[in-house]
Order: C-alpha cells, then structure tokens, then sequence
C-alpha cells in the first residue's frame, strides 16, 4: 500500500463531522431545447431562485426571454420543467414567500430613452401568468421581503454605453419601485415609485442607476448604485430613505497582476480603487456585504462588509485574487479588467455555520466563507467550488442542504453550456479542488494553468521518486514552466515551478532570429507534452504553429523536441526531417514519452493528406526517425468535430497508453479513452506502418463522476511504475473555459511487465531513416545512467 492510499483514509478519519459543499449535479439549460442538447440556440441562466420547499428552481432566461423551471426534489437528477414566455427580457425572478408566486422584472424598453419594463406573477402550480403591474422603466435586480409584504424593484434606465463616452448621467434616472403585495389578488398590488435622485454619496446623483437589492428582516433595503459607487439604506415600510452613501475606494491591493502580458505576475499594486459594488446582501439586520465587481473605473477584486452606516468592518484585499490564481482559475485576460470580477452573492446558515458565497464571474468559482453575524470582520475562509462559465446567480437552499448556481455563458462552438450547478451541504470531504499551489517566497500562490502535459517520474523504465507527477504550461503564457506536482495527498499539490532556459544558446541557434528566447533566456515555448528522461531531466515537446499552404495560419514555428537538464536548461534541440515539417497542420506535437534510448512523440491530428497522425520515434543515440500512423477513433460526437491524441506514456516493454479526445465537452462530449498500443522493441516495428490499438478505458464516466458538464482537452497523461494512470484537463488559461482542473487517479489500471518499471540498460536501435538532430547531444551511458537515477530521487 502506497503512501496516497493511506491519506485519504486518514483524512476522512480525522475529518468525521466536518460538513462541505460538493457539487451533486449540473444541470444544462439547452436541455429545456433538446434533451441531449443538439441545439446551438442560446438558452441560458442569470438570475435564480428556489421554491420555499426547495424542490423547484426558477431562473432567467434573458435571451430566450424566458423563465425556466427546474425539478431539483432529487437534487442529483434534475429535472427541466419547462420555460414561460414573458414578452420581453427577464433581469431577475423571485418566489413569494407563500410558495404560490414567482415574480419576475421584466425588461420590455426598445431603447436606453423610452424605458418600459413588467413586473410578471406566475402562478407556479398552473405556470400562468396572473398579472402584469407596468414598471415605470427597464428593471434590474428584485426581491421580496422575508416577511412576503414587499417587493423591492431596482429601475435601473441604465446608461446607453455607446452614446458619447459612455458615461453617465444619461437621462431618465433610475429608482426603486416597491410594490405592496398583501391583496391576495396580486392585479390588485399596488406599486409606489422611490425617487433617488438628489441623494449624499454620488457620484451622478441626477442619475442614480440602482443595480441591486436585498431585503433584511427588518424590512430594511440595502441598494447598490454601482456606476454611481453608492448604496442607499431604505425603509420599506414608511419608503423613506434611512441613508446613502459612497462605497469608497480600497486603498491599497498589493501583490496582484494589473498587466496582460501573458505572464500572472502577482508584483503590482493599485491604489484607492472605487469598489463600485454589484450584488449585495445582508449579515443579519445591521452589516451587509457587496460584491465589488466594478464598472466605470472601478472594480477592487474582492467584497466589503459595511455597517449600515456606511462604516467598513471587512475588505478582503488580495484574497480573492490570490485564491483564483492558487486553483488554476485565474484569468490573465482580465488583468488590466477587473480580475476575477466578483458580482453575486448570498448569505445563509447550513448546519452551524453562517456561510457568505462569493461568485467571481470571470474565474468561474464560487468561494464560501464563514462570516459571523455577530461580528463580520470576523471572516474565515471554507472552500471553493467551481462553477460554468459566467457564474450570476445563486440562492442557497438550507432547508434542503442546497445550494444552487446559475452561469449565463452558452456557447456550443467553445463547448460551453450554460447550466445551473447544484451543491450539497454534507459530511465529508471536498472533491474541488483536485490541485492547488503553494506559496512562492514572495507569499503570493505558485500561479497554473494551461497544463498541457503529465508525466510520472517513476514511469515505466524512468526510475524516479513515487508520488511525483510533472506539467508543462502551454503557449497561454510566455517564459514556459516546468511544475512538480506532489500527489501524495489530496488535493494535489504544486510544489515548484521551474521556468525552462535556454542559457547555453542551443534554442536560439537552432532558430535563429526567432522569439522563442527572450532576453532573459527564458523561453515562449507552446508545451503540450513533457516526459522524464532516466538520464535526468525532461523531454518537452513543442507544438508548431500554422499550416504549410494556410493564408490565414501561416507557419511560424516548426515542431520540435527540447531535452532540458534537471534544473530546466535545454541541453539538446530535436527537430523533424525536413520532409515531415513540409507538410506541417497546427495541430503537431501533443504528447512525449521515452522508454530505453527512444522518445515516441504523439502528433495531434493527420498531416497533409495522410489518413492517421504521426507516432514519431526518435532514437537518441543515432539521432533518426522512424515514423508509424496511430489509428484515431472516427468522431461520434452529435455535434461532429474531431478527434486527436491528447498525450502518450510508457507501460514497459515498448508498450504506450496512448489519450485520445474530440474537440467537444459537455453533452457534445463522445470520445475521451486511453488505448494501448504495442511499438515492441521499436527495431522491429516497420517504417510507415499503422500501429493496432486495444481499449484500455473509455473515460468519460471518470471525467461525469465530478458531476460537472465533461470538459473539452483532456491534455495530460501519466503512468507510474505501479501501473497507477492520471489524467489532467488543459483549462486553457480560463479563457473560453471555465478554468475546471481536474488532475484524476484512474487507479491501477495498466499491469506493468515486472522488470520494466526500472531504468532499461541499453536498447536496440532502428534503422537510420532521416538524421536531423540540432546535435549538442547530451552523452549518455552507463555512468550517466545511474547518475540520473539517483537525482531523481
Ligand atoms: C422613443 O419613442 C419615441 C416615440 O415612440 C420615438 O419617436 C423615439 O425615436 C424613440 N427613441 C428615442 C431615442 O427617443
Ligand atoms: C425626483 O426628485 C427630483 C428632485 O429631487 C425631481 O427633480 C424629479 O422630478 C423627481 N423625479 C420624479 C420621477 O419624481
Ligand atoms: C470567528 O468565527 C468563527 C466561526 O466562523 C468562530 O468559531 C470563532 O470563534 C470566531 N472568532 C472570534 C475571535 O470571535
Ligand atoms: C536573421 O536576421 C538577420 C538580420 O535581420 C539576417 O541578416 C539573417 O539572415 C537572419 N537569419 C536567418 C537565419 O533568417
């Protein structure tokens, strides 16, 4: 019994009677379309809310134009109910206290000038609309009192974002419309306007702009004035306003990327940055807190809890930052923009404890944290979950242990659904995050993402430390790493970080007066593949960019093979015959593997007009090719698209597992399975041959065992001496993606020939067929041999 099967057990036994959150189902909009969703028509989700007994989820659809029902009374199979047809756009829907109404805002304006909106009851058991109140405007956010008396109604008129600058005041104002609900006839409520104009702590206060509401138990309302950086405090019973204020600026947040330079930087700093919240809600009566997503200028990165006063009792600086960057969800292309853009929110008490939720819109995580509401700036974190794309709306279902998040972006061609993801509150342990960073000597988390590759360093004939699994970062990013991930506990931890150099000028002179170095000698490599070599250091392989003959995707780098020493400088450069690179397609090196004096590099797709991929087999000591086609799966996707290696690993004896994916996720998701392949003693095999495959595991059920939607690129493949297989998901730098990384023990799955797992003294060699080594060869040998083996470990 290894080392990482005793933890988990220890872990569980030490944390008998801790409740977290795990994520039980995801539930696909497109499914109220089409059961399997083969549909490419937007439906998504923004705002959503449960029935009082918990069993029924009502959402926006501000696309379709829609409010969609959801059956959650077996919270792991949801259920589609359906949409409504609401005239025009929904911006946000609540449940009466009774049960027997959803309300919704909706938003019915032609333009930014002649605004018009509806308040829409539906009656939830027949799913009729019973009234429709006109609203003085275009709506946004909406509740109803805890006490089912009112319902608070942000008229926002927002601003038309492309008339002169953009910036307001943009006539008409906004306001608050609180509608009194306790005829039990709801055509029969009556409706009064909250002129907002005028107030203290504006920034435009002709032009009020109201984003957001809560209500607290005190019939007390809290609204955000998010491009006016202002909240106002109301009193809902006598409508008159208790007090505004600024949301202020935070000071100082230090240690955080401000710069989209393809790098998470984590060195900078800003300064007095207007919260300029989004969502907003309550601590108990007397603190609320805001999600300071940020609009004109604004956006600090983090939440505030405020007094009703106004008065700050909790900033949460860099933390959310930082979080973000520590689970591989940080999103570089937001640097300059707001960061990870916290925007929803919502407070409840599960079991004991009185958990704040915190959606950051551009990370796709929801981060949950204890706050006292006795004493808010008393803030300790819980965990993190991931959501879909472009969290928005939450509501917590305490009765039930529930916790439901709607993410608005849907997007097939990018194999993004929009969904609402379902949590359960209960004993055990946390399934998210697989993988997390350490702290780099600065204190600032070790930043990952785009993980391109996996290798084990004790794979079959390498010799290495058990527990030990290596990534790459693909071309996401510049000056490319090389990170050590310890898998000896779970989550999985990244350990170190190694830039990869080109000190000795061997990159630069196989390509001269290319970009590939830069002037601190680290490189902009697009890593897809790393593999230990039982010599000491690693193997990457380089993925080309562009196809020869493509006008628009013009060859600009060639594939190639890097050895780097072990403290990550390139010793050797491997390119290909130059009859192979003449018939180059972009999608080239995905996957290494070494096994005795050979690498085998995996191509991601058919070149030129050939049938199948590319296995290259490259042997070190005469420093020739030989090649052979791997024989890919035919797409089976609904959605069509197509299939590509994804990465390769040693079993012994010659033997590779081999990953292979479509291009899909999702409900689209059809082809994710490891096969095996046997290239024998790599003599034998004949030049040009195609290889035979056998099934060794279709994954898909490992990947849907998260209960997530089956994420596109399964990049990353790793086999250890025991025969334990991993798989990793490239996240592709949060962008287009929802920055979900899954790192996954299959188990001992693959037998490994006993003998095979150490070192291989010597091999045979192929036949020379093309030689066109950079040279700068490491030697190797005996003696070497054994050197590298005991630096591994
Ligand atoms: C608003 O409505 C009026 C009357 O229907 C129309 O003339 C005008 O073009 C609309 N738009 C604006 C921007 O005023
Ligand atoms: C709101 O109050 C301002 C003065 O504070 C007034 O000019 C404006 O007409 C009022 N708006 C409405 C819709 O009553
Ligand atoms: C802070 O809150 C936690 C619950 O979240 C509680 O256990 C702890 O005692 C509180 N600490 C202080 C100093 O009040
Ligand atoms: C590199 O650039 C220099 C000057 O810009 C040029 O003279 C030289 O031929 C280039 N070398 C290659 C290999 O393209």
């Amino acid at each position: 019994m290894n080392l990482r099967c005793i933890l988990p057990f220890l872990l569980a036994s030490f944390s008998a009677g801790a409740f977290v959150f795990n994520r039980v189902a995801t539930f696909n909009i497109c499914t109220q379309i089409d059961p399997t969703c083969n549909t490419d028509t937007e439906a998504v989700a923004e705002i959503v809310d449960a029935s009082p007994d918990g069993n029924t989820l009502l959402y926006t659809d501000g696309v379709a134009g829609n409010i969609g029902l959801v059956d959650i009374s077996d919270p792991s199979n949801p259920v589609g109910l359906g949409t409504i047809d609401v005239g025009g756009e929904p911006t946000s829907v609540a449940v009466t206290g009774d049960g027997l109404y959803a309300v919704a805002a909706v938003n019915t304006s032609p333009d930014f000038v002649n605004v018009t909106g509806n308040l829409i009851v539906i009656d939830i058991e027949s799913q009729l609309i019973v009234a429709t109140l006109p609203l003085p405007g275009q709506p946004d956010s909406l509740k109803v009192s805890p006490d089912n008396q009112f319902i608070a109604i942000a008229i926002e008129n927002e601003r038309d974002e492309d008339l002169g600058d953009g910036a307001p005041p943009q006539m008409p104002p906004g306001s608050l419309v609180v509608v009194d609900k306790s005829d039990t006839d709801p055509t029969m409520w009556s409706t009064t306007l909250v002129n907002l104009t005028g107030l203290d702590g504006l920034r435009f206060p002709e032009d009020p702009e109201p984003e957001f509401v809560d209500i607290s138990t005190d019939n007390v309302c809290v609204i955000t004035l998010q491009e006016n950086n202002g909240i106002v405090i109301l009193d809902l019973a006598s409508l008159s306003v208790l007090t505004s204020f600024s949301a202020g600026a935070v000071a100082e947040i230090t240690q955080i990327d401000a710069t989209e330079d393809d790098m998470i930087s984590q060195t900078e700093s800003l300064n007095d940055i207007l919260r300029e919240p989004d969502s907003a809600v309550f601590i108990g009566t007397d603190y609320f807190a805001t999600a300071d997503e940020g609009d004109l200028d604004g956006g600090s990165r983090g939440f505030t809890i405020f007094g009703l006063d106004g008065t700050v009792v909790y900033e949460s600086g860099n933390f959310l930052e930082h979080a973000t960057a520590r689970y591989g969800h940080y999103p570089e292309g937001r640097s300059e923009n707001k960061g990870n853009e916290p925007e929803g929110m919502t407070y409840s008490t599960f079991g004991d404890e009185n958990l704040l939720f915190v959606l950051s819109e551009r990370a796709n995580t929801v981060y949950v944290f204890n706050v006292d509401p006795t004493d808010p700036s008393n803030v300790s974190f819980k965990q993190v979950l991931p959501s879909g794309v472009g969290p928005e709306g939450v509501t917590a279902i305490p009765s039930r242990n529930l916790l439901a998040v709607a993410s608005e972006v849907d997007d097939r061609g990018a194999a993004i659904r929009s969904s609402i993801t379902i949590y359960e509150y209960a004993e055990g342990t946390a399934a998210y995050p697989t993988l997390v960073s350490n702290n780099r000597a600065d204190g600032t988390p070790i930043p990952f993402s785009a993980l391109s590759g996996l290798a084990a360093a004790d794979a079959p004939g390498i010799g290495g430390q058990a527990g030990i699994l290596y990534s790459v970062d693909d071309s996401f990013y510049s000056k490319s790493r090389i990170f050590t991930i310890d898998v000896t506990s779970f989550p999985y931890a990244i350990t170190n970080e190694m830039r990869v150099m080109d000190s000795d000028g061997v990159l630069a002179a196989a390509f001269p007066n290319s970009t590939l170095v830069n002037d601190d000698m680290t490189v902009n490599l697009d890593q897809e593949g790393i593999a230990v070599s039982r010599e000491g250091g690693y193997w990457i392989a380089n993925e080309g960019a562009g196809t020869v003959g493509d006008i628009e995707n013009p060859v600009t780098t060639a594939n190639f093979v890097v050895k780097v020493s072990t403290e990550g400088v390139i010793e050797t450069v491997v390119t290909l015959p130059e009859e192979i690179d003449a018939i180059q397609v972009r999608f080239g090196f995905e996957g290494i593997a070494e096994y005795g004096d050979f690498i085998v590099v995996a191509f991601q797709r058919a070149w030129g007009e050939e049938a199948n991929p590319r296995l290259g087999i490259y042997d070190t000591t005469s420093s020739t090719w030989k090649f052979v086609f791997y024989p890919l799966d035919t797409p089976s996707s609904q959605n069509g698209g197509w299939v590509g290696i994804g990465d390769l690993s040693p079993v012994g004896n010659g033997d590779f597992v081999v990953l292979e994916r479509d291009n899909q996720g999702g409900p689209d998701a059809a082809i994710k399975k490891i096969y095996k392949i046997s290239l024998g003693s790599m003599l034998e095999v004949e030049e040009s041959t195609t290889v035979e495959k056998t099934l060794v595991r279709d994954v898909l059920p490992d990947l849907a065992a998260s209960n997530g939607n089956i994420y596109e690129k399964l990049e990353g493949l790793a086999v250890t001496s025991e025969g334990e297989v991993w798989i990793n998901n490239d996240n592709d730098g949060v962008d287009d993606n929802s920055g979900e990384q899954q790192l996954i023990s299959l188990g001992m799955i693959v037998t490994i020939p006993e003998g095979t797992a150490t070192p291989i003294e010597d091999s045979p060699t192929v036949s020379p067929v093309q030689g066109t080594s950079m040279a700068n060869r490491v030697g190797h040998g005996g003696a070497l041999l054994v050197f590298g083996f005991f630096a591994l470990l």
